[in-house]
C-alpha cells in the first residue's frame, strides 16, 4: 500500500476537515516558536552576507491555520532579525510540499489572511513574500540541488512511505501495543529507519550548507516502541473495530490485516539515524507534550487553541479526539475498510475516549533543529 496514491487529510474548511479540527498540532507549532526562531536568526547570522532572498519549504504542510501559522512565523522570525541586524529583509519564498491529493486549492484561497496576521509590528520590515505549492512525496526529491536556506516540517514524518511488510499477524492491534511479536516492531523501525534516511539524504542535496531545518513529530520517550505511550490515540480505536468485529459489522481478516503506517519514534532513534545519515548536525532536540483535555467542552479544535480553559463538559472529550483524528485517518480507514463504517466507527472511538478518562491523555511530540553540515 502507497500512501501517496490515497492518503490525505480532510479537505475544506467544513465540520469534518483539518482546518478545522487541527488545533492540537497547532498548539505543538506554537511551542516550538522559540526553535523556529532562532534557527532562522542564526542563519540570518551565520550567513557570509545577510541573505537577499530566504527560501524555505514546508514539508507535509496541509491545510488550515497551521499552514499559515508556520509561514507567518517564519516571516515574523526574519523581519525581527533583519530589523536588529539594520538590514533590509529579505524577499521570503515559501515552498508549500504536502501529497499530490491534498487540498492545495484551500490553502491558495487562505494565503491572503497571512499578509494580514504576519505584520506584527514590523511593517516597515514585512519581507515580500512569495509563495509556490509543491505536491510530491518528501521521501523523494522535491527541489533543485542546494536552493533552500531553511526547512520546516510538524507532525509529517511520523508518517511512514508505506505499511512495513510484516512477516506475522499483528493480532489485537491497528500499532505497535505491548501484545504485539517482536519480528512486527522490528518491521515498523526498519520502514522508519528507511524512510527518514531517505528523508534526510535528499534534504542533504537541496539544503544549502549551513542551512536549517526544524522537524516536529509526534514521538515517545520510552525505548520500547511497544510501549502503552506510542498506542494511546490508537487502543481506543482498535476496541471501536473489535466492538464492531464481535456485531458482525466488520470482518475479523479485515482488521487483522490493518495496520496504521506511522511509527512514533524516540528521541534516541532520531539522534542515531541523523549521525547514521551524515549530513545535519543535531542542534538542539526537545520533547514536549500536548494533551487531549484541551479538547474539553470545545467545539473544536480551533476553539481549544485560542480557548485553553478547562471546562466540566467531559463528554465532548472523546468527541472533539474523534473529530481531529478522523480528519487525518479517514482517507485511511475508507481505503481499507469501505465508507460505510465512518460514522459508526468514530463515533464508537470517541465514546470509549471519553468513558476511559482515567488514563493519560498526553501526547509527545519531538522537536529537532538541524544544520546542513558545510
Ligand atoms: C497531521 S498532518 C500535519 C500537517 C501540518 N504540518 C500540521 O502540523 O498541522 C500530516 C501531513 O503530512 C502529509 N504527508 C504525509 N506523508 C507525506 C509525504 N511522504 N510527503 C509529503 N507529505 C506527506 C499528509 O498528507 C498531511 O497533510
Amino acid at each position: 500500500m502507497d500512501m501517496i496514491e490515497f492518503f490525505h487529510m480532510n479537505g475544506g474548511i467544513g465540520d469534518a476537515s483539518y482546518s478545522t479540527n487541527s488545533g492540537l498540532q497547532g498548539m505543538g507549532i506554537m511551542k516550538t516558536k522559540g526553535v523556529i526562531e532562532q534557527a532562522v536568526s542564526d542563519l540570518c547570522r551565520s550567513s557570509v552576507k545577510f541573505p537577499k532572498t530566504l527560501v524555505m519549504a514546508d514539508l507535509g504542510c496541509s491545510l488550515g491555520p497551521n499552514t499559515l501559522l508556520v509561514g507567518s512565523m517564519v516571516i515574523d522570525a526574519v523581519a525581527k532579525t533583519s530589523l536588529e541586524m539594520g538590514f533590509k529583509s529579505p524577499q521570503v519564498q515559501i515552498n508549500l510540499n504536502d501529497l499530490p491529493t491534498n487540498d492545495f486549492n484551500t490553502i491558495f484561497i487562505a494565503l491572503q489572511d497571512l499578509q494580514v496576521n504576519s505584520t506584527n509590528g514590523n511593517i516597515n520590515h514585512q519581507p515580500a513574500c512569495y509563495f509556490t505549492g509543491v505536491p510530491g512525496s518528501f521521501f523523494g526529491r522535491l527541489f533543485p540541488m542546494k536552493s533552500l536556506n531553511f526547512v520546516h516540517s510538524s507532525y509529517s514524518l511520523q508518517w511512514l512511505s508505506q505499511m512495513p511488510e510484516l512477516e506475522e499477524i499483528n493480532k489485537g492491534n491497528i500499532y505497535l501495543s505491548s501484545t504485539s511479536p517482536e519480528s512486527v516492531s522490528r518491521a515498523y523501525f526498519e520502514q522508519f529507519q528507511k524512510d527518514f534516511i531517505r528523508f534526510l539524504r535528499c534534504r542533504s542535496e537541496e539544503v544549502m550548507a549551513g542551512g536549517r531545518m526544524v522537524l516536529t513529530v509526534a514521538g515517545r520517550t520510552t525505548d520500547d516502541p511497544r510501549d502503552e505511550e506510542s498506542n494511546r490515540l490508537w487502543r481506543p480505536f482498535t476496541m471501536a473495530l473489535q466492538d464492531m468485529v464481535y456485531e458482525g459489522l466488520v470482518e475479523e481478516e479485515k482488521l487483522d490485516s490493518f495496520n496504521l503506517p506511522q511509527f512514533t519514534a524516540s528521541p534516541t532513534e532520531i539522534m542515531n539515524l541523523v549521525k547514521m545519515e551524515g549530513s545535519f548536525e543535531i542542534d538542539h532536540l526537545e520533547i514536549f507534550y500536548l494533551n487531549w483535555d484541551a479538547w474539553k467542552g470545545k467545539k473544536n479544535m480551533n476553539d481549544a487553541l485560542s480557548q485553553l480553559k478547562e471546562t466540566e463538559d467531559d463528554g465532548t472529550v472523546g468527541h472533539g479526539v474523534a473529530k481531529a483524528i478522523r480528519a487525518v485517518i479517514e482517507s485511511l480507514v475508507a481505503n481499507h475498510f469501505g465508507e460505510a463504517i465512518l460514522d459508526d466507527v468514530f463515533k464508537r472511538y470517541g465514546q470509549i475516549i471519553t468513558n476511559t478518562r482515567s488514563e493519560s491523555h498526553d501526547v509527545v511530540s519531538i522537536t529537532v533543529s538541524l544544520t546542513r553540515k558545510m
